[in-house]
């Protein structure tokens, strides 16, 4: 693994690979394994879980950040993005992490580096760390993968954190519902995948609400709060008819009373925040991935200092 764009360019082996990583970085949340290490954050849209959460991760692991920040950059005097991670490059990066608003930017931009990029959100297409740190929080709470149901409500259109979780779910032996208003659904589901109505989302063992993204529609196209709400929103008494063992996702940042109350976010079957510190030792596995090509996960070898 020497980057991470989509994740359909992940085996079976290396997701499994990098969520033991990951495990392991919960436990033991501070190493030396990107010592000598410098990662160049480059978001071109607004973050705080993703981009604070690489920085704690190469800061948790010895390693250094750069924090390129487009407004003060020679973008802004007409610098392509390509000559801009070029740029970057020559000056020794050890890995790039970029967020941007447009589909395909990841492909294009590692056609003119070698150096490692790991997507951090593109477009509406993919999110691969959300995507993984989802599975981490999902594998935690149920001890496996294979089998278990996950409901994504809301927004799937615009959604590059489903984009990614269509993209990898079915591959391991997950079972994905789709759940929404019919203009937010995709048009093509892929194998395995299918649309039901609010009430048998409800059942699944992952109800995952996802944000109602306002910036990617035009005025037109936004709901009427309460009425989605009303319809779609996992509302308090919602909530009361899961099943005991569900759990509750989102990926963040909320519309508190739009896709999900403000006190279901706290709700005793909530793993909203468990979310974001998994993101955390997510991004440490995979940068140590990219970076180091691969580790083992003993203990050993963090002893040894690799
Ligand atoms: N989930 C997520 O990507 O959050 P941020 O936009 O805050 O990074």
């Amino acid at each position: 693994m020497k980057r991470l764009i989509s994740v359909s360019e992940l085996t079976k082996d290396e997701v499994e690979a990098i969520l033991e990583r990951a495990a392991y970085r919960l436990e033991h949340p501070v190493g030396q394994s990107l010592a000598q290490t410098v990662v160049a954050n480059l978001f071109f849209e607004p973050s705080t879980r993703t981009r604070f959460s690489f920085e704690m991760a190469v800061k948790r692991l010895g390693g250094e950040t750069l924090n390129f920040q487009p407004a003060t950059s020679s973008l802004e005097k007409g610098e392509s993005l390509e000559d801009t991670v070029r740029t970057l490059e020559a000056m020794g990066v050890d890995a790039m992490v970029i967020r941007h608003a447009e589909n395909g930017i990841m492909r294009r931009l590692s056609e003119v580096v070698q150096v490692p990029l790991i997507n951090a959100g593109e477009g509406t297409s993919e999110h691969p760390t959300q995507c993984l740190l989802d599975l981490l929080t999902i594998q935690r709470a149920f001890g496996r993968l294979n089998g278990i149901q996950v409901a994504l409500i809301g927004d799937v259109l615009h959604s590059r954190v489903a984009g990614s979780h269509l993209n990898l779910l079915p591959q391991l032996g997950m079972e994905i519902m789709l759940a929404g208003p019919s203009a937010w659904m995709p048009e093509k589901l892929p194998a395995g995948v299918r649309l039901v109505s609010m009430e048998r989302a409800l059942q699944a063992d992952v109800v995952m609400m996802l944000r109602v993204q306002k910036e990617r529609m035009s005025e037109a196209e936004l709901p009427d709060y309460s009425a989605y709400r009303e319809a779609y929103g996992l509302t308090v008494e919602r909530a009361s008819r899961l099943k005991p063992h569900a759990i509750i996702m989102h990926p963040s940042p909320v519309n508190r009373g739009v896709e999900i109350d403000g006190e279901v976010v706290d709700h005793p079957q909530s793993r909203i925040f468990e979310q974001v510190r998994n993101g955390v030792a997510v991004r440490m596995a995979v940068l140590e991935f990219v970076i180091k090509r691969g580790l083992s996960t003993n203990v050993c070898h963090e002893a040894a200092g690799v």
